[in-house]
């Protein structure tokens, strides 16, 4: 079987350029030979990267899954309400597939992609990128090592940033759960399914509080305008002035959401003016969370917290074991130039480790799509196939269950 993997892309944005990128670079595993966007600059920008003088451009998903099944395997990097109708094409072409998370947009539309992938049996891997990211690699290697002895509970945040949170959440594709997925899916699902392969073990019960606390109307300054190009009073002590994408500051985030990367200042206020970003954040029609706090109960009774949060930046943890403490996160490096340490009861020095990513970020999304080839080749870790994904995404419904309901939820299997 040649190692060298046809690959498709579907859904050319920030994530699936991303991919296509990493898969670009690798030529030995990978050749990128068509792309679908309706954004037809957008598949012209994967067919740029992968120097494939018969690589096929598609702008309508009709003609791109009329023309069947183009190669090995599929990236579906579409948005998460669109995950389950382009699996069923996809499956029923044959692909074998990485699949951006959300695996989609309901619990049943979940389980009857999981139902249809036991059918297929084709591979089926989703971008839960922080299981291949070094920081929680090491993490889960301390924890199987017994380091801390048996695992007893935790605590775990997610600091979502406040730009962040106001880029996507608030002004963004994902600012309206009722119209998309529940802020506890579309963004926690990384944290459940982070948990419970850390934990490693299935979970049993959960319960969740949250609300919406800051980005409200109630909250906007006197006199503010619903743009912020539009003079706003308080625009120059304002931390989410839109103007900022115009300059050096807003620039990253702005690449996710605007095709052109060197525009002038003055072009990108001119699309301020009419784009959902250049909204004022306490004047959007907004309503997902922006603190969430959940109680879990795992198998085995160890049991722990999950809190995400507008107001930090990153994921921080505590694990409590029988014989010692795993803390890690990005506020352990600032304070004690270690991002994970090992303290063992009784005293005594913490072990300390760094973790040093090289170009920053994570560090995952290259070793996903490496392990997604892994996985094409017939010798993937089985780290983030579909089977291990359907129950960290069980346990985020059921959170966002509780959070509606005020009841706690038991889950059974995959059910609840
Ligand atoms: N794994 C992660 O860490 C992570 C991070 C961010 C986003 N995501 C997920 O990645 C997915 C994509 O997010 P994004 O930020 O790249 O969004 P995006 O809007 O930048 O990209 C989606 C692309 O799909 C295209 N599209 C729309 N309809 C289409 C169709 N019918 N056929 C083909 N293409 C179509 C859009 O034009 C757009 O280019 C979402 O499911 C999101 O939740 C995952």
């Amino acid at each position: 079987m040649s190692e060298l993997k046809t690959l498709a892309v579907l859904g050319c944005g920030a994530r699936g350029r991303l991919y296509a990128e990493v898969a670009a670079a690798a030529p030995e595993k990978f050749r990128l030979v068509a792309a679908c966007d309706p954004v037809a600059a957008r598949a012209a920008r994967v067919g740029a990267m992968s120097a494939n003088p018969t690589f096929r451009e598609f702008s309508d998903e009709a003609d791109f899954f009329a023309a069947g099944r183009l190669a090995d395997a599929l990236v579906v990097a579409t948005q998460d309400h669109q995950h389950h109708a382009h699996m069923r094409h996809a499956l029923d072409l044959g692909y074998d597939i990485l699949l951006e998370k959300s695996i989609a947009a309901t619990l049943d539309d979940v389980l009857d992609i999981e139902a249809r992938v036991a059918r297929t049996r084709s591979r089926v891997m989703v971008c839960h990128v922080l299981r291949h990211a070094p920081f929680f690699t090491a993490m889960r290697d301390i924890l199987a090592s017994g380091e801390i002895g048996e695992l007893v509970n935790f605590e775990a945040s997610e600091g979502v940033e406040p730009w962040h949170m106001a880029h996507s959440f608030v002004r963004g594709h994902w600012s309206k759960p009722q119209e998309t997925l529940p802020m506890l899916v579309i963004k926690s699902c990384h944290d459940m399914d982070l948990l419970s392969w850390l934990v490693g073990r299935p979970c049993e019960a959960v319960s969740a509080f949250g609300a919406l606390a800051v980005f409200a109307s109630k909250n906007a300054p006197a006199g503010s305008p619903a743009r912020c190009t539009d003079g706003c009073p308080a625009g120059d002590t304002c931390f989410y002035n839109a103007e900022k994408y115009a300059g050096p500051e807003g620039r990253h985030r702005l690449g996710m959401v605007y095709d052109d990367p060197d525009a002038s200042p003055e072009k990108v206020r001119a699309w301020l003016r009419r784009s959902p970003w250049g909204r004022c954040v306490y004047r959007c029609d907004n309503t997902a969370q922006d603190h969430i706090g959940v109680g879990l109960r795992f198998e085995g009774g160890v049991t722990g917290t999950f809190t995400l949060t507008a107001f930090d930046s990153g994921r921080h943890y505590a694990f409590y074991g029988t014989k010692g403490v795993l803390r890690g996160g990005p506020s352990y490096r600032t304070f004690s130039g270690a991002d994970i340490l090992v303290q063992p009861h009784g005293g005594g020095e913490p072990r300390r480790m760094r973790i040093d990513v090289p170009g920053g970020g994570h560090g995952g999304n290259a070793p996903l799509v490496h392990a997604f080839h892994a996985e094409l080749c017939g010798r993937g870790d089985g780290r983030t196939r579909l089977d291990a994904s359907v129950h960290s995404h069980v346990m985020a419904f059921a959170a966002e269950r509780s959070r509606a309901t005020g009841k706690t939820v038991e889950i059974r299997g995959n059910r609840f």
